[in-house]
């Protein structure tokens, strides 16, 4: 079976993780530091802070906005997602309003996003679908226009846990001016085994985040830190030398990594547009998307996934719209873009693992008809 994600582990890893056990340190010191810099760098970006995952980098992030301006309110939230996108809004004791889905790009449907911006708004969490960049100057542009019509300019917290490496107007995401999230966690692009990144837009929240991600307690304080004040509550949320060490090693080789995904993503645009019952998703020429996965939009899904796994082809929704669920069933909404693409969505197989002979397998499978 070609699988639709596999574990990337750089040969160095081992090694490395070695050096960090046999150190007599494993909690959060210096590979750390040194993984954090590391990323800085390739983000270009020096507000960043690791995390123990993307869910909590997230819980932090709506923490953050809901101390800031309140837990009333609402959050303008995507339903196609995972739910740990939308969970951290519940945990942190806010309410959904969802907004609908753009068919195109199975993102967020920024005009709708525009028509429920209200000043009691507390927060905008998006996804960027399978490392698909959201339009970001447009959501600057509703924002702006929130601004104006409300007097109020919700954050965005980016969810760009499926999205190392994708950029948006040649910016990596992150650079954007909002809180971004993304994800080290076991088959990502960028594995640190479970892990992630936060990337704030200025320094009066990073170094509150800094603090948060550890009880509350400056690391830096000196002294027995815990006689220090500790002016509020945080979390247990740091990341540890292990897992940094994990991701020191991967860091190297994620580049060509990516570009693996992107060549066969360029494979099936070219041999699947126009192909009888597929619908190709959009692609904007400023956008460089990362394609965690490759999302196809197809008719009679049931049987287009019987016929890929006939034919030895992992396939998978990769997330079921998170607004079916029990837990937030007090936040129905009526979603007609979400509703015309729930049931065709699929998402085939194009990382790094794909060989040439594998896609021109699955491209010749769909072509074949299901
Ligand atoms: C879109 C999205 N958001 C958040 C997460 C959660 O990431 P983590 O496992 O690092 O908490 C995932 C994980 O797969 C995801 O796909």
């Amino acid at each position: 079976m070609i699988p639709l994600f596999k574990v990337a582990m750089s040969e160095k890893a081992s090694a490395l993780v070695g050096e960090v056990l046999d150190s007599g340190y494993i909690g959060q010191g210096a590979k750390v530091d040194e993984f954090e810099r590391a990323l800085a760098k390739r983000l270009d970006n020096p507000r960043i802070l690791t995390v123990n995952s993307a869910t909590s980098g997230l819980h932090l992030a709506l923490h953050l906005v809901a101390t800031e301006s309140g837990r009333d309110g609402e959050v303008l939230a995507t339903a196609l997602t995972c739910t740990a996108t939308n969970w951290p809004i519940l945990a942190n004791g806010m309410r959904i309003r969802w907004v609908d889905t753009d068919p195109a790009t199975l993102n967020v449907d920024l005009d709708d996003l525009a028509r429920k911006i209200t000043p009691t708004t507390r927060a905008i969490v998006l996804v960027h679908w399978g490392g698909y960049p959201v339009d970001l100057d447009r959501l600057n542009r509703v924002l702006d226009q929130a601004e104006r019509v409300h007097g109020v300019r919700p954050r965005v917290i980016e969810d760009c846990a499926d999205a190392w490496g994708a950029t948006y107007k040649g910016v990596p995401l992150g650079g954007h001016g909002n809180i971004s999230v993304y994800s080290f966690q076991a088959i990502k692009h960028l594995t640190t085994g479970d892990g992630g990144l936060i990337v704030l837009p200025d320094d009066e929240l990073l170094s509150r985040a800094r603090m948060l991600r550890w009880y509350g307690i400056d690391r830096d304080g000196g002294g027995a830190r815990f006689k220090n004040d500790i002016p509020e509550y945080g979390f247990k949320f740091n990341m540890n030398d292990i897992n940094a060490a994990i991701g020191l090693a991967n860091l190297e080789t994620v580049d060509g990594l990516v570009a693996r995904h992107r060549e066969n993503a360029a494979f099936y645009d070219g041999e699947l547009a126009g192909v009888d019952g597929v619908e190709l998703t959009e692609r904007a020429s400023d956008r460089n998307p990362s394609f965690w996965y490759y999302s196809l939009k197809v008719d009679n899904r049931d049987a287009f996934v019987l016929r890929m796994k006939e034919a030895g082809i992992a396939t998978s929704e990769v997330h079921e719209r998170n607004d079916v669920y029990g837990a937030t069933q007090g936040c129905k909404a009526v979603l007609p873009g979400l509703d015309g693409v729930a049931g065709r969505h699929i998402a085939i197989p194009v990382g790094w693992w794909v060989s040439d002979d594998d896609r021109a397998h699955i491209a010749k499978t769909i072509k074949g008809g299901w």
